[in-house]
């Protein structure tokens, strides 16, 4: 499938970006060992991201805005587009050596997400997608799991953590839909959540608390793998809300259930 010109752009911006932090991981690894811990290293290694996303965009697309985890809102004058970006999701994983985190980088247009891509360079898995176009793990072509019966459903969410809220709400919804499914897991990447929601890894994923960047780019995956993603109350407010539920059509109508059943 040829690529557009769009998705070259994303591409390029989350490879170089993803050379950046898997450079700085080989080091986080080193410090594990370090009494003073990695932590201020890991801060920078997220800014250096950052810095490279936001240098690849603004050149290639003058004038679009911004939505950046470290950065914040950075207003273009082209008031259609705006990129989204986690330069690093999965922080705490990224921290302790673990090689499960992402790059994440959307596009909106006039409100609406049209593409995105979500890169690991620890595992060197890129997962792009374009409305329209399908959704993709390096060159293959993805599609959400279509296992319809709740006993056999492998769901991912995340953990409220120290300095959070909504621990009390998340262990009712927990105690109600660990009940039920074959499986709960917890990875610490909601933008890996959902692409491997989009590759049929995992069934179903529900999380609260969340932010855009968190959640833009995996949105577009899920959907162009022919998966639905709404936020908690069915709607498809996830961006504003910081809540999502993705999964096949079953999965995504029995999360709502169980989650209505556990308030
Ligand atoms: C975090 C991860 C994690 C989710 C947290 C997010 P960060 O993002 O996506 O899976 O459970 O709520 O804050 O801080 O690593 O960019």
């Amino acid at each position: 499938m040829p690529v557009s010109a769009l998705m070259n752009v994303m591409i390029r911006t989350a490879r170089k970006a993803g050379r950046s932090l898997a450079r700085d991981f080989g080091e986080v690894e080193n410090l594990q060992v370090s009494i003073k811990g990695p932590s201020n290293f890991v801060t920078a290694a997220d800014h250096r991201a950052e810095e490279i996303i936001f240098a690849e965009l603004a050149r290639a697309r003058p004038g679009y805005g911004f939505v950046m985890e470290e950065r914040g809102v950075v207003e273009g004058p082209d008031k259609s587009h705006r990129w989204i970006v986690d330069p690093l999701d999965g922080t705490t994983n990224f921290l302790h050596g673990i090689p499960h985190f992402a790059i994440s980088i959307a596009l909106e247009r006039d409100g609406e997400l049209v593409a995105g891509v979500v890169y690991n360079p620890a595992m060197a898995e890129l997962y792009t997608a374009e409305r329209g176009k399908g959704s993709f793990l390096n060159d293959r072509r993805l599609r959400v799991a279509a296992r319809s019966r709740i006993e056999d459903y492998v769901v991912v969410t995340g953990i409220p953590h120290r300095g959070r809220d909504g621990s009390d709400i998340f262990l009712r919804e927990c105690r109600v839909i660990m009940a039920q499914v074959a499986g709960i897991r917890r990875t610490g990447s909601a933008a890996l959540d959902l692409a491997w929601v989009a590759a049929g890894r995992l069934d179903g994923y529900w999380e609260r608390g969340l932010h855009c960047w968190d959640l833009a780019a995996g949105i577009v995956l899920v959907r162009e793998a022919g998966g639905f993603v709404t936020d908690l109350d069915g709607r498809q407010d996830m961006l504003e809300k910081g809540s999502v539920i993705a999964g096949n059509e079953s999965v995504t109508s029995d999360l709502r259930k169980l989650i209505r059943k556990s308030q």
